[in-house]
């Protein structure tokens, strides 16, 4: 569906000065009184990037056909007057009343049968040939409209496709599936000979039989499933197609984005295929405010973000100032925290800050959503805090365009994911992001830089790389990893992992498949363990999860398991390669033998900190193609902190003094 341009998109980097710094600007729900002060406001805090009329289309066209530009022309206007650059929604997250009545069809159907109702948000499927082109009717108008005006920086596609519902079950869902599939497999024999449907007596007999999974008796078909997950992912990607078309037409030269949502909560769309496609990537992160850790969880999406954007600026699209509203208990940030998470993305590569919303609405389901600008005004904590956040930014000027460099490398793939957790599995506890995420963990707390990579990214340059219950690989990429070992790296690969390819079809002859040559071992048969239970291994260290029973097949033995049945089998293992080496890991080590074999590994690959520093001190370094580096040093104590660097730290512009205070932040520009 891809439309052939001529002219390419410039980029959102030439239109916006320095770092982005604004919002979600939401100006329909105010009048116009407030929407002057709301200038005033904005170069008070130094705004200079936000996001306009997302959920507008209402307003914009009260019927069909029927538009009021007016409040939108005025904002517009006045933005580009105080020098604020804009991505401009296609304003299609929310169909208008009008629309669902004239055709209900467009409304979402869920797995099992239920039609979701207007009245909230994103209540439309993205396969609905009539959804599609009343939002295209939109997005042409407001593209004809706006396709010259100087504020207008960015297009901002719909709004976090697949938020709330991104499996959809309706008719034209079901139609669209079938054509994917036909696509796909070409035949309907390629299809059952994928989805093994000889099994269970699930054979079909033409395209035209086939439903999206829904309600059954029992399981259903594995092949069926992730293939309906991969549909889903990319009919999302469908639809942006389809409005990305009309504003490549209308205006070649703006780039198109969506907000991604990508952090450890968010599964269904494979953002690593979707990042073709967007100019550049933005994205949206959320606090769990229960969380004790939520900066680390912030660290790894914005890492998994830093991955998805191949490593180039991108933009932190949505974040908090303070509580959101939609978690049980909506605490709000703590002093500095909200200075903290954002130049936390910055120091993992977002060249743009910026936060849902501007101002705190005042009616509506987020009325107790904070905001940029909170219902107490001015004279609060969280404006004192924008207005800091503001300056900080303006300084920190010199980052922009630098680039996180990391010695290691997570392997992450959406697909492996979804296929290592559709049911019927030797254990449910088996989850993708576990020890994925424990090694994630132990990296940050070393000071640590890791990208996150796809399977199929190029390994070159990393000295250490992880590969996690990575169920499902390729051919392909089981031989990019076996070549990063044959090049020097040390790779670790996990339990669980190429054991399938991606048809999910096991590769026989003993797991771990597509590994077994490279770790040189052979897994006998797997003996995951019983809830709440857990096994001693050799060094004394505890683990959980699983175990297996593996046999050295070119391997040495590093640990072994010490229980019944399974005493004096490996638990840990290492077999030299070229000049790098394989290491296998056949359980599920607790916090203490994720960090002793975490240090082995980095003893090995010579992977160091990006410096020392007290605990709790978080560290990443970004560096410019000219050489200048940046040290971010984050403070999540309560006390003052050493960090061993020096230069001027540039939030100061002071000489950096080697102590960083209690829940503060530092960039050191070195040398
Ligand atoms: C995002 C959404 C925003 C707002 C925000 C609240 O998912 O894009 O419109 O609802 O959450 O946290």
């Amino acid at each position: 569906m891809t439309q052939q341009h001529t002219t390419t998109p410039s980029s959102v980097w030439n239109k916006v000065e320095g770092l982005g710094f604004g919002g979600d600007y939401n100006p329909e729900q105010w009048p116009v009184s407030v929407r002057l002060e709301d200038l005033e406001l904005m170069r008070e805090a130094g705004v200079n990037f936000l996001s306009v009329g997302i959920f507008s289309w209402a307003l914009l066209e009260p019927s069909e056909g029927t538009y009021d530009f007016g409040w939108l022309d005025e904002v517009m206007d006045n933005l580009a007057d105080i020098g604020v650059k804009v991505a401009l929604a296609t304003a299609t997250a929310a169909p208008p009343a009008w629309l669902v009545r004239k055709h209900p069809e467009i409304l979402p159907v869920t797995a099992d049968g239920t039609v979701l109702g207007p009245g909230s948000r994103r209540h439309y499927t993205p396969s609905s040939s009539a959804y599609r082109r009343y939002a295209a009717g939109i997005t042409r108008v407001l593209a004809e409209r706006y396709k010259d005006h100087p504020a207008l920086a960015l297009w901002h596609v719909d709004n976090e496709l697949g938020c709330h519902i991104s499996e959809f079950h309706g008719e034209e869902d079901a139609a669209a599936f079938r054509v994917w599939l036909e696509r796909r497999y070409g035949s309907i024999d390629a299809l059952n000979a994928s989805w093994g449907t000889a099994f269970w007596s699930q054979s079909y007999g033409s395209f035209a039989e086939i439903m999206p999974p829904s309600a059954a008796p029992s399981t259903l078909n594995p092949g069926q499933q992730l293939d309906f997950q991969r549909f889903s992912s990319w009919a999302l990607t469908d639809y942006y197609h389809c409005l990305v078309a009309i504003l490549r037409e209308v205006t070649p030269e703006i780039p198109c984005t969506t907000n991604l949502m990508a952090s450890s909560a968010t599964k269904s769309m494979d953002y690593f295929a979707w990042a073709k496609d967007l100019d550049v990537i933005a994205n949206d992160h959320y606090l769990v405010a229960a969380d004790p850790e939520r900066h680390i969880e912030l660290a790894f999406s914005a890492d998994l973000t830093r991955g998805i954007a191949g490593g180039h600026p991108w933009i932190l699209m949505e974040h908090s100032t303070s509580a959101v509203n939609w978690q049980p208990r909506n605490q709000p940030k703590m002093p500095g925290e909200m200075q903290r998470n954002s130049l936390a993305h910055v120091a993992r590569g977002a060249d743009a800050v910026m936060f849902f919303q501007w101002r705190q609405s005042f009616a509506g389901s987020e009325k107790f959503h904070s905001a940029m600008v909170p219902h107490g005004g001015r004279d609060t904590r969280v404006w004192r805090e924008v207005v800091e956040l503001g300056a900080a930014l303006k300084r920190l000027e010199p980052v922009r365009g630098s680039r996180v460099r990391s010695r290691a490398a997570i392997v992450f793939d959406y697909e492996a994911w979804w296929a290592a957790e559709i049911d019927s599995k030797p254990s449910i506890d088996v989850k993708y992001l576990d020890l994925l995420r424990a090694f994630h963990r132990a990296l940050f707390l070393r000071g640590i830089s890791v990208d996150l990579v796809h399977p199929s990214d190029s390994l070159e340059g990393y000295d250490l790389v992880l590969v996690c219950t990575l169920y499902a690989v390729s051919d392909r990429n089981a031989a990019t990893i076996a070549g990063a070992a044959a090049a020097g790296a040390t790779v670790l690969v996990s339990y669980f992992s190429g054991v399938v390819d991606m048809q999910d079809h096991v590769r026989l002859g003993g797991y771990p498949g597509a590994f077994r040559d490279l770790l040189g071992v052979r897994v006998e048969e797997f003996h995951p363990l019983l809830a709440g239970s857990q096994l001693k291994l050799s060094d004394g260290t505890v683990s959980s999860v699983w175990s297996e029973h593996v046999h050295l097949a070119g391997a040495e033995a590093v640990q072994t398991f010490t229980e019944y049945p399974l005493e004096g089998v490996p638990s840990l293992t290492r077999r030299a390669v070229g000049s790098g080496a394989a290491w296998y890991l056949a359980t599920f080590p607790d916090r203490d033998g994720i960090e002793s074999i975490l240090d082995t590994l980095l003893d090995e690959s010579g992977v160091a900190p990006v410096a020392d520093a007290d605990p709790g001190v978080e560290l990443v370094r970004r560096t410019s193609d000219d050489g200048h580096s940046f040290l971010f040093a984050i403070n999540h104590t309560r006390s003052a902190a050493a960090v061993a660097a020096t230069g001027t730290d540039l939030l100061t512009g002071a000489p950096f003094s080697g102590s960083v205070a209690a829940g503060a932040v530092a960039v050191v520009a070195e040398g």
